[in-house]
C-alpha cells in the first residue's frame, strides 16, 4: 500500500480522528505508527478500510523502524504527521521519564529521518507550551507569545517544538507546527477531564473537579482540529507555526455543570478534590493567523451540541472505554483525586 500520510500516534484520540478525517475528505492512504501505550488502542482503528489504513505497532524512538517507514514515505512524496506523545499532565507529575523519552527523543528521531529522506513533516503541539494566563487577562495566546511551559508534559512538548524549529532553520527540513487548545470528542481516553466525568456519571459516580473549578480551558472539537491540520498541510507555509482554536473558553465548573444538565442531574452533584500541582489557570487561543491566512473556520461552534453528542458516544461505546476505566480511577484514588 502506497502511503500518502505517515501518522504517528494514530491509534490515540486526536491522531485517530485525523486518520478518519483523511479517509473521509481525501483519496489518500495512511500508515499509522503507534506504540500502543496505555493510551493507544488498536480497536480505535477497527473497521477502517484495510486497503487505505495500515497500523504498524512500534516506537517513534526506534530509529531503524522509523527510517524504513520514512524512506517508503519519501518514495511516494508523502507527509509525516506527528501526533504521538505522552499527553497527560497528571501522569507527567507522577513520572516524567516517558515524556522526555517520547516527546523529545521520539521527535528528534523523526526529525532526523525527515532530514535524511527530505520528507515534509507537520508537528502537532499544544497551547500549553505558552504557560498560562490570568483569568482577567484580556489577551490570548498568539504565535508571538513567548514559551513558558509549567509541567513535564508541556515542557517536553515545548522542547519538541523547538527541535522542529531548529531542524527547519539549520537543516532545511520542510516542517510546519500547530499548537491547538483542549480537544474533546469521541475516542478520548477516560483519564482526561471530559471523558472522566462523563463515564463517572454513567457509572453513577459524582464528577471530580480539581481545586475550586475556576481554571479555564479553551475547548475545540477534535473534528475541527483535524480539518485545521489538513488545511495547514495543504496550504501552510514551511517553517510557520499556526495556533488552532475555536473561541471555546469555559471554566471547569461550567463544563461539569453543562454535563450534569445534559445527564439530568442537579448542578451541584459533583465533588471538589485535591488540586493538580502547578495547575495552569487559563489557556486561550487567538487563531486569527490560521483563519485569515489559510481561510480555516471551525464547524462545531456550539459547545453544548458537541458535548451532547460526545455524551451519547460514550453511552453507546461502553465496550471501548470500560477496559480502561478501573485502572485509571485507581491511579486517581491514590492521588486523592
Ligand atoms: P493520546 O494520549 O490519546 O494519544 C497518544 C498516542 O500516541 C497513543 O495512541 C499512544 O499509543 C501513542 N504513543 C505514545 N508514545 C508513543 C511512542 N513512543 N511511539 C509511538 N506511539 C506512541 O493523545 P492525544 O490527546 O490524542 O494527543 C495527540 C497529540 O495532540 C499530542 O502530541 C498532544 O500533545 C497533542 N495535543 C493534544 C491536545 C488535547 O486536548 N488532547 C490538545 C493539543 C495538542
Ligand atoms: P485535562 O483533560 O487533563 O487537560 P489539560 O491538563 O491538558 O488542560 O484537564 C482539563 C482541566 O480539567 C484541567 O484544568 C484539569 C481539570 N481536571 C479536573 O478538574 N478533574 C479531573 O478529573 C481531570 C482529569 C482534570
Amino acid at each position: 500500500m502506497a502511503p500518502t500520510f505517515l501518522v504517528t500516534g494514530g491509534a490515540g484520540f486526536i491522531g485517530s480522528n485525523f486518520v478518519r478525517h483523511v479517509l473521509e475528505h481525501t483519496d489518500d492512504q495512511v500508515v499509522v505508527l503507534d506504540k500502543l501505550t496505555y493510551a493507544g488502542d488498536r480497536r480505535t482503528l477497527e473497521g477502517l478500510p484495510a486497503n487505505r489504513v495500515r497500523l504498524v505497532e512500534g516506537d517513534i524512538a526506534d530509529a531503524a523502524l522509523v527510517d524504513g517507514l520514512v524512506a517508503d514515505l519519501a518514495r511516494d512524496d508523502g507527509v509525516l504527521v506527528h501526533y504521538a506523545a505522552e499527553s497527560h499532565n497528571d501522569n507527567s507529575l507522577h513520572d516524567p521519564s516517558p515524556f522526555v523519552q517520547t516527546n523529545l527523543i521520539g521527535t528528534f528521531t523523526l526529525l532526523e529521518a525527515a532530514r535524511r529522506h527530505g520528507v515534509r513533516l507537520h508537528h502537532i503541539s499544544t497551547d500549553e507550551v505558552y504557560g498560562d494566563l490570568e483569568l482577567d487577562d484580556p489577551g490570548r495566546f498568539t504565535e508571538a507569545t513567548p514559551y513558558n511551559p509549567s509541567s513535564p508534559y508541556s515542557s517536553t512538548k515545548a522542547g519538541s517544538d523547538l527541535l522542529v524549529r531548529a531542524w527547519v532553520r539549520s537543516f532545511g527540513v520542510r516542517a510546519t507546527i500547530s499548537n491547538c487548545s483542549n480537544n474533546y470528542g469521541p475516542w478520548q481516553h477516560v483519564e482526561k477531564f471530559i471523558p472522566r466525568q462523563v463515564t463517572n456519571l454513567l457509572d453513577g459516580v459524582r464528577p471530580r473537579v480539581y481545586g475550586a473549578g475556576a481554571n479555564v480551558r479553551d475547548w475545540i472539537h477534535a473534528d475541527d482540529h483535524s480539518s485545521a491540520v489538513l488545511r495547514i498541510i495543504e496550504r501552510g507555509e514551511i517553517g510557520e507555526t499556526y495556533l488552532i482554536g475555536a473561541d471555546g473558553e469555559k471554566s471547569n465548573l461550567e463544563v461539569v455543570q453543562a454535563l450534569l444538565s445534559i445527564m439530568g442531574r442537579p448542578e451541584d452533584d459533583f465533588d471538589l478534590v485535591t488540586d493538580r500541582a502547578g495547575h495552569d489557570l487559563r489557556y486561550a487561543i487567538d487563531s486569527t493567523k490560521l483563519r485569515t491566512e489559510l481561510g480555516w473556520e471551525p464547524r462545531s461552534t456550539s459547545f453544548a451540541d458537541g458535548l451532547t453528542r460526545t455524551v451519547e458516544w460514550y453511552r453507546e461505546h461502553e465496550d471501548w472505554w470500560r477496559p480502561h476505566k478501573d485502572a485509571t480511577e485507581r491511579k486517581y484514588a491514590e492521588a486523592g483525586q
